[in-house]
């Protein structure tokens, strides 16, 4: 079975960088482990390009988190989680727990055979569906309701944990207890924009409410100095820690 980095000291904060721009996104990712944080690099960076690029603009040693929410048949989702852990060893990365139990088995099953095995993390409801858009695709029941679910299902399946919202990380550290990781997008430190993002929460409310790894993107990347600002949200946990 392959090592798991899963300390929660191990990259609070994941600096969420969108963008196709090499030399910006190398920038950001500087930034990020100047502070200690990891760097999570999404479908927009990943399908323009590639592997190869996604390991250059990490610096060493920086954990990444690959959020590319795989959803296919168990078997497609268990070779693209031995690609992505042999092609670029991600820390973690994330499938969506809809895919139903045997495809969250598939994709566990494959990360423990990969030579670093990286954590599997589900995504329940995505944030920008509400419970009229559920209802549309035949789900009756709110949300809420349906994100306790899946998470269930996810953990019931061998996930190593969920990306929530911080609304929700009450409800999941209750039902899913204290090993299921729970990783939390929508964070705005002190003083930042909130953008797009209806509910945010600062770094250090979404600690103390359970969060084990954080996910923020445009303060720190949309920051005129993304290496202070990273360096400020650290100091700021610091603070609160
Ligand atoms: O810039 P910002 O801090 O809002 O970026 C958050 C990152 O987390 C983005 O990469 C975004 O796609 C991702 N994310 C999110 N909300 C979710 C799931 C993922 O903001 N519910």
């Amino acid at each position: 079975m392959g090592k798991i980095a899963q300390n929660k000291r191990v990259a609070p904060v994941f600096c969420g960088i969108d963008t196709v721009e090499l030399p910006f996104a190398s920038r950001c990712a500087r930034a990020a482990a100047a502070a200690g944080f990891g760097v999570k690099l999404g479908k927009e960076f990943f399908t323009f390009h590639g592997p190869a690029e996604v390991r250059a603009i990490l610096p060493v040693g920086t954990p990444l988190f690959l959020d590319l929410k795989f959803h296919d048949i168990p078997n497609t989702v268990a070779g693209a989680v031995r690609s992505a852990a042999a092609a670029m060893g991600p820390m973690m990365l994330t499938i969506h727990a809809s895919g139903g139990p045997a495809m969250i088995r598939a994709a566990v099953e494959a990360a423990k055979a990969s030579k670093v095995r990286p954590m599997i993390l589900a995504v329940t409801v995505l944030t920008s569906l509400d419970d009229a858009d559920l209802k549309a695709t035949g789900i009756e029941d709110d949300t809420s309701t349906q994100v306790l679910r899946l998470a269930r299902l996810a953990q019931d399946n061998g996930a190593d944990g969920v990306v929530c919202a911080a609304t929700e990380i009450a409800m999941l550290r209750e039902a899913c207890g204290p090993d299921f990781k729970l990783v939390v997008p929508g964070i705005r430190p002190k003083g930042t924009a909130a953008g797009d993002q209806k509910r945010v929460m600062t770094p250090g409310e979404a600690f103390r409410l359970g969060a084990d790894h954080l996910v923020i993107g445009r303060p720190i990347t949309e920051a005129p100095d993304p290496e202070a600002a990273a360096l400020a949200i650290a100091q700021e946990l610091v603070e609160v820690a």
